[in-house]
């Protein structure tokens, strides 16, 4: 059975890219493959955090991942700082990569441009991105668009070590969807919808309410024809849309077309905003009834016990074969 890890970090809002291009894809994969799931709290400290809002975001996570389908039964989820061997395989993994490799990363040069307060932890993030994955000797990796250089550098990283130090770590490969995998902003369609966005018209949050999930579908940009077409070039924004329509209704964006010939941009979004709602209501419901009851901490230490039993099986072959003395007694 392969096995597969991803993450994702407890900053700002989760939302639908986040959803369609990660957590609904984590949530089918449960039942074909073994499965790690992380939130992935040390990620999030590389910009500065709020000790409160950090636990109080990745509790939210955690509960969103059990919310959305995620079964304790059928995969394994946990707190990345609850198993140490992560930041320890990172270290490991540092005297492994290169400086030149993590200079062309291109988010850190986005998110450290024009900052001259940059953490050394912003830098070496993929590296520490590696180590989660490679930990698990993950075969495929679940993740948008936008991780897919962070994961190429974790497969040149296994190459490397295993080159050097013998053959201890799995290649991974990237599991990018062919739809979903960029989710675009709806205030901007040309850029990714993000967590980190300026205004929240750029995003669905998982959590947003009714009213304001129809409003934002309502102001989103598209463009001044009248037709329903997918398009990415020349129609960004009602292709975007087409895309969260098709995904959430499970319905072919050829389908959607066919039934779009004709009907205005207004009726359109008034459906998907209906579509979106139906879709997110029973996540939201459970979301709030896991808050109260209890259950997510119980689910979050078993599967630190779980994970971190895998993880140090790893870390020690590393460590064996990297030439670190084993603790004796
Ligand atoms: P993060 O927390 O930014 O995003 C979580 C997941 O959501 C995907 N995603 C999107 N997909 C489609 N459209 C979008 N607009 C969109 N925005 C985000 C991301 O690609 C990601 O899959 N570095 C990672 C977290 C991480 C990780 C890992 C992932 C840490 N360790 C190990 C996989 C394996 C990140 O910042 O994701």
């Amino acid at each position: 059975m392969k096995r597969i890890l991803s993450g994702i970090q407890p900053t700002g809002n989760l939302h639908l890219g986040n959803y369609l291009g990660a957590l609904k894809r984590f949530v089918q994969l449960q039942h074909e493959a073994e499965c790690y799931f992380c939130v992935v709290d040390l990620h999030a400290l590389t910009v500065p955090r709020d000790p409160a809002d950090l636990r109080e975001k990745t509790m939210e996570v955690a509960t969103l991942y059990l919310a959305a389908g995620l079964d304790p039964d059928k995969m394994t989820m946990f707190i990345q700082s609850h198993v140490g061997a992560h930041a320890e395989a990172s270290w490991l993994l540092e005297c492994v990569a290169r400086v030149g490799e993590l200079d062309r990363m291109i988010q850190f040069k986005e998110k450290s441009k024009g900052s001259d307060s940059v953490s050394v932890g912003l830098y070496t993030y993929p590296v520490l991105m590696a180590a989660d994955i490679l930990l698990y000797r993950a075969d495929a990796v679940p993740v948008g668009e936008d991780q897919k250089q962070h994961l190429e550098l974790c497969r040149d990283l296994a190459e490397r070590f295993n080159r050097n130090y013998g053959d201890v770590l799995t290649v991974p490969e990237p599991l990018i969807g062919k739809l979903g995998a960029r989710i675009m902003g709806l205030d901007n369609p040309r850029k990714k919808m993000s967590k980190s966005a300026g205004s929240p018209a750029n995003f669905i949050a998982l959590l947003d309410d009714p009213d304001t999930i129809v409003k934002k579908i309502k102001r989103a940009v598209t463009d001044s024809e009248n037709e329903i077409r997918y398009d990415p070039e020349a129609k960004p924004g009602i292709s975007n849309l087409l895309v969260i329509y098709s995904l959430l209704a499970d319905e072919s964006i050829p389908s959607l077309e066919h039934r779009y010939r004709g009907v205005g941009y207004g009726q359109f979004k008034r459906d998907l905003a209906e579509v979106v709602v139906e879709h997110l209501q029973p996540i939201q419901k459970r979301y709030r009834e896991l808050r109260q009851s209890g259950d997510v901490e119980r689910v979050l230490a078993e599967g630190a016990e779980r994970a971190g039993r895998v993880a140090q099986e790893t870390l020690i072959k590393m460590k064996e074969a990297m030439g670190l003395l084993p603790r004796l007694g």
